[in-house]
């Protein structure tokens, strides 16, 4: 069985100028799937309120509904890095919140790792979860919990100001402690500024080719969600549409009585 990875090996693909691999999963059957296929890390996103649950935005899903998610995740993997969410208002209250639900995903569910989204003012809490020993991944950019406050999901840092803030907030959270920083929704020279300010690796969603790594949602990158598909997807398959299929056909057999045959029946 291949070694599981680890935060030092996501770094030294860095160092090496390799390529970090990392998708989403919110269950057993997905989780299994994007481990065989080999990915460096698997994160389970609060995009789950969104492709999953049905929510407009990723603010409704609870922690203990991540938490159960998590733990059907890190059930499934054998070797990919297990990268829990942390939902809406789950480290934002206090400290102690921000402890004790980040160390219900590594205790309870069995992840390796949390992220959370903010920029220089949730460097304090990165610290303290680093200190207490949870490895935290940083977010800045388009963070889809302020999505209230940004009027929509708009790309971030298109001006000088709103640029320089976020290579600040990059470094001050990896000072802080992160051992990776996603970058969601930025111009691509921004992100190429920021990854060669960093000793971190970054990974990226929306944030062009020149980051260390790439996330996406698995729903996005096998064609089961259509609600909405920002640009930067890349679709590698078209599974709803075979779902829609199969099960159609599957419908027309009952219907038609050619299901179930003598070779289905004892
Ligand atoms: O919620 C999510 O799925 C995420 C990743 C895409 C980074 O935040």
């Amino acid at each position: 069985m291949a070694e599981r990875v680890t935060i030092q090996d996501l770094l030294r693909k860095k160092q090496q100028l390799q390529k970090i691999s990392m998708i989403t999963a919110y269950d057993f059957p997905f989780a299994q799937m994007a481990d065989e296929a080999g990915v460096d890390a698997i994160i389970v996103g609060d995009s789950l309120a969104i492709v999953v649950q049905g929510h407009d935005t990723t603010l409704p899903v609870s922690m203990d509904q991540m938490v159960y998610h998590t733990e059907m995740v890190t059930r499934a993997s054998k070797r990919a890095m297990i990268i829990a969410d942390m939902p809406f208002l789950s480290y934002q209250v206090s400290n102690e919140d921000a402890i004790s639900n980040a160390g219900r995903f590594i205790k309870e569910a069995g992840a390796h790792a949390v992220k959370l989204e903010g920029g220089g003012e949730v460097a304090p809490t990165v610290e303290i979860l680093t200190r207490t020993g949870i490895p935290v991944m940083a977010h800045i950019g388009l963070t889809p919990q302020s999505i209230l406050c940004m009027g929509g999901y708009k790309v971030q840092g298109r001006t000088e100001e709103a640029a320089k803030k976020l290579v600040e907030d990059a470094k001050r959270l990896e000072s802080a402690g992160a051992f990776s920083i996603i970058l969601e929704g930025i111009p691509a020279d921004l992100a190429r500024q920021i990854t060669a300010a960093l000793g971190i690796p970054s990974i990226g969603i929306g944030g062009g080719p020149h980051c260390d790594g790439q996330v996406l949602v698995m729903h996005d990158v096998l064609g089961l969600f259509d609600r909405f598909v920002p640009k930067f997807i890349k679709k590698y398959a078209n599974l709803k549409a075979d779902a829609v299929d199969a099960i159609r056909k599957y419908r027309e057999d009952v219907e038609s009585g050619n299901f179930p045959g003598s070779e289905h029946s004892f």
